[in-house]
């Protein structure tokens, strides 16, 4: 009952707003910009699309940041795409021209898929910042600091760290500029981009590791120099994904004097700063529907022998699916081809596949 009473002000609400709900990680926009654009000239930062005033500040002042973060914009749409390969939601929607208005309703709409998208942008930016000043590509950083604690014995700090605080700083600077603008989108909204965005910094800061490299006569590796190095994007999305696949529903609900975002279930518990969060329900993206931004699974590939999300079961969603063979060329395996001892490198063979009816 409670939550029927809410359906129209909510169902208003989010229409006046939608143009604007997703406004939080348009600059992913970005990831259209041509690689030989040169970032000379502070006149740029304007004519870039989908950015907000104070990103537009930010670029005006480091102008050589620029590069690196539309090379994160590219990432997060690669690193979305392979991590989601195998489900029926493939992260094809976060592929929008550059003058779009907005994106499509599975992204729009405080869903899992948003909240999925949040982190992996937030955790991806500051990932190529902290990479970045590691190569010496900024101006502003260098390498990371050399840890406090002891290395172990033949183990000593050296090579050059990455810079994840510089990475932090300057990402959250960026990628959470549009939440904190105070009119726009609602607040249920902007609070749920803002965490899952904390979300992905969390899940980045894990990725944090040691690295080493042998030294020593012919490769004895007697000594190791060491640093702390940052996991690739593509792991810690991988974190995210099952942080997505146990993302808790949230409501925005009065607690005390203010509004908070509360479980949907539990809502006597506080939120986790590590859980992924959401605020609507998805559709379980089956066949095509426009208006829930679902493009369906008819014609993807299915895996007839896996158990897993990308079984021809779930992922046709029992429809059936079609055989067809695929022409592969590869290395010739010595299991199969004894030529290969000798004179083959390139063998065919033939492999069948199957898609979704
Ligand atoms: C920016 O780079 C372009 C291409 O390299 C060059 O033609 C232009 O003169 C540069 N502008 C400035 C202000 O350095
Ligand atoms: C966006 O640009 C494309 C060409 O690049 C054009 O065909 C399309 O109509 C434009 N869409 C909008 C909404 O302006
Ligand atoms: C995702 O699935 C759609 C619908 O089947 C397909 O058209 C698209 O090519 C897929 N995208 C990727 C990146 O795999
Ligand atoms: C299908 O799934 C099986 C089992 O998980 C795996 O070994 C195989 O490589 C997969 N095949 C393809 C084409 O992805």
């Amino acid at each position: 009952m409670r939550s029927s009473s809410h359906i129209p002000t909510l169902g208003v609400l989010t229409a006046l707003l939608l143009s604007q709900v997703c406004s939080g990680v348009k600059w992913l926009v970005l990831s259209h910009t041509p690689a030989t654009v040169p970032f000379n000239q502070t006149q740029q930062c304007k004519l870039l699309p989908a950015m907000v005033s104070s990103q537009i500040q930010l670029c005006r002042s480091n102008i050589e940041l620029m590069p690196t973060i539309v090379q994160a914009a590219r990432e997060v749409k690669k690193t979305c795409q392979k991590t989601f390969a195998d489900m029926r939601w493939n992260c094809s929607s976060i592929d929008i021209p550059a003058n779009a208005t907005k994106y499509r309703p599975d992204l729009e709409r405080g869903t899992r898929e948003a909240a999925f998208m949040y982190a992996l942008s937030a955790a991806a930016i500051s990932h190529s910042i902290a990479q970045a000043c590691t190569s010496g590509d900024l101006r502003g950083c260098s390498c990371g600091p050399i840890p406090a604690e002891i290395p172990e014995p033949g183990h000593r700090w050296g090579g050059c760290a990455d810079n994840l605080n510089y990475g932090l700083y300057v990402g959250t600077k960026f990628s959470d500029a549009p939440m904190k603008i105070k009119r726009s989108g609602s607040n249920a909204n902007k609070l749920m981009q803002l965490h899952n965005s904390e979300v992905g910094r969390q899940a980045l800061k894990q990725a944090l590791v040691m690295k080493c490299k042998c030294h020593g006569v012919s490769g004895s590796c007697s000594t190791r120099t060491c640093w702390k190095g940052l996991q690739d994007l593509r792991e810690i999305a991988m974190d995210l994904k099952s942080k997505y696949l146990s993302a808790t529903k949230v409501v925005y609900r009065a607690m005390g004097t203010r509004k908070h975002l509360v479980p949907k279930d539990i809502d006597i518990r506080p939120l986790r700063e590590n859980e992924m969060i959401y605020l609507h329900s998805s559709p379980d993206f089956c066949t095509k529907n426009e208006k829930l931004g679902s493009v369906g699974t008819q014609d993807r590939q299915c895996n007839k022998t896996s158990v897993g999300s990308d079984s021809c079961d779930l992922m046709c969603c029992g429809r059936g699916y079609n055989p067809y063979t695929e022409k592969l060329v590869e290395r010739c395996h010595c299991k199969y081809h004894w030529c290969c001892y000798v004179t083959c490198k390139k063998c065919e063979r033939i492999v069948e596949r199957y898609v979704c009816k």
